[in-house]
């Protein structure tokens, strides 16, 4: 068992390595009342059970649980336990699980305290550090949420042997995104044969706590993590959401080495890194051609956008995070270029 501290509005710890179902049990015995916050498809997989003070709410699956429809459901569901300040809720889940029942907890009562189990590889590396709670709503993704951490984040990396491939691979491209902004060591990991996955996830979360002890609310250093998100979200939408999040941050990623590389002087052995190690998980590393004129209208849409210059992270070495700002958008599209299809 590995334990990381977060520094954040209210400091917590994230284990690593912990047992699932003790700790539920052993958080039921710290509380009077504890509502554990579950997709339906997991409660069955995991066989959770109601007991004497835990109650469970099943959501819907993935990204149809971020809602204001789910989350008063939730609300619901704590007036009828009678949810009071000193109890807890437990977010046990994707990232999407984790982002609402976090929020649910910042809002139920002006803020009782949450708890953190993260079951997919991306909610344990990103989604659950942080403290960015939230929903979305008819406006777009994430819009609705708070800043609120958890009281610890609680991972159990058995629960992975059950998520499916794809949703392994899309959490690997936030991993392998640690390993190029701040870890090399990650990268070497992610290419052993058999993977340590808890040693694995210790070094991500570490480089995502780090970052985020420095800066709580995003004023620019945590800016970092958005590596390879800026034409990843744009990929995103542009895909209709038929790609995975991870997926489009492989290739968001592969255009910001791209990047990196035209303006920074970025090696181009490091570039093909990104190449090899997201095709390794099968994630995807180009996006057709004919999609620029969509995407770079999307980019100038993306909420990071200041002023109407989209800024872009990139590396200048491994390790080495540096802001891409201002970039012609010439540039831009003759970069795109080489990560077309
Ligand atoms: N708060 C943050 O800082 C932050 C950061 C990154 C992403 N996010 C959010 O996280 C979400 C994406 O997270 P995600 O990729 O985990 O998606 P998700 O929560 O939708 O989970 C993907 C699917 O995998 C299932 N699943 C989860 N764990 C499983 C397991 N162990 N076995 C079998 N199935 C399992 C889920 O029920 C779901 O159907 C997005 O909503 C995104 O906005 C938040």
């Amino acid at each position: 068992m590995k334990i990381i501290d977060v520094v954040a509005e209210r400091n917590y710890s994230v284990v690593v390595g912990a047992n699932g179902p003790d700790e539920i049990k052993s958080i039921s015995a710290e509380h009077r009342k504890v509502l554990l916050v579950a997709p339906t498809a997991l409660i069955k997989l995991f066989k959770l059970k109601e007991s004497k003070n835990l109650s469970i709410i099943s959501t819907p699956a993935g990204e149809n649980q971020k809602s204001i429809k789910v989350l008063e459901s939730v609300w619901r569901k704590c007036a009828a336990v009678g949810i009071e300040r000193s109890d807890a809720i437990i977010g046990f889940g994707g990232g999407a699980t984790t982002d609402l029942s976090g929020f649910a907890a910042a809002t139920w009562l002006r803020g009782i305290d949450w708890y953190a189990m993260p079951t997919s590889l991306a909610g344990m590396v990103d989604a659950s550090i942080g403290g960015k709670t939230g929903l979305n709503s008819q406006s777009g993704k994430n819009l609705i949420g708070s800043f609120y951490s958890p009281k610890s984040v609680l991972i159990d990396t058995s629960y992975l042997t059950k998520l499916p491939a794809r949703d392994l691979s899309a959490g690997m491209a936030e991993v392998i995104k640690c390993g190029f902004i701040s870890d090399y060591k990650i990268l070497n990991l992610v290419q052993d044969d058999v993977i340590d996955f808890d040693q694995l996830i210790y070094r991500a979360v570490k480089v995502k706590a780090k970052v985020v002890a420095k800066d709580f609310k995003e004023s620019k250093l945590r800016e970092i993590l958005n590596y390879g998100h800026t034409l990843g979200h744009a990929i995103e939408k542009d895909s209709k959401f038929r790609l995975r999040h991870g997926e489009a941050v492989s290739i968001g990623m592969v255009f910001a080495a791209e990047l990196s590389n035209e303006l920074v002087g970025l090696s181009k052995e490091v570039v093909d890194l990104h190449r090899v190690l997201s095709s390794n998980f099968k994630l995807p590393i180009s996006y057709p051609k004919s999609r620029w004129k969509s995407l770079s209208a999307l980019l100038l849409k993306d909420k990071k956008v200041k002023q109407g210059k989209v800024r872009f992270i990139g590396i200048s070495k491994i390790g080495k995070p540096v802001w891409l700002e201002d970039v012609p958008s010439n540039t831009l599209a003759r970069v795109y270029e080489r990560i077309t299809k």
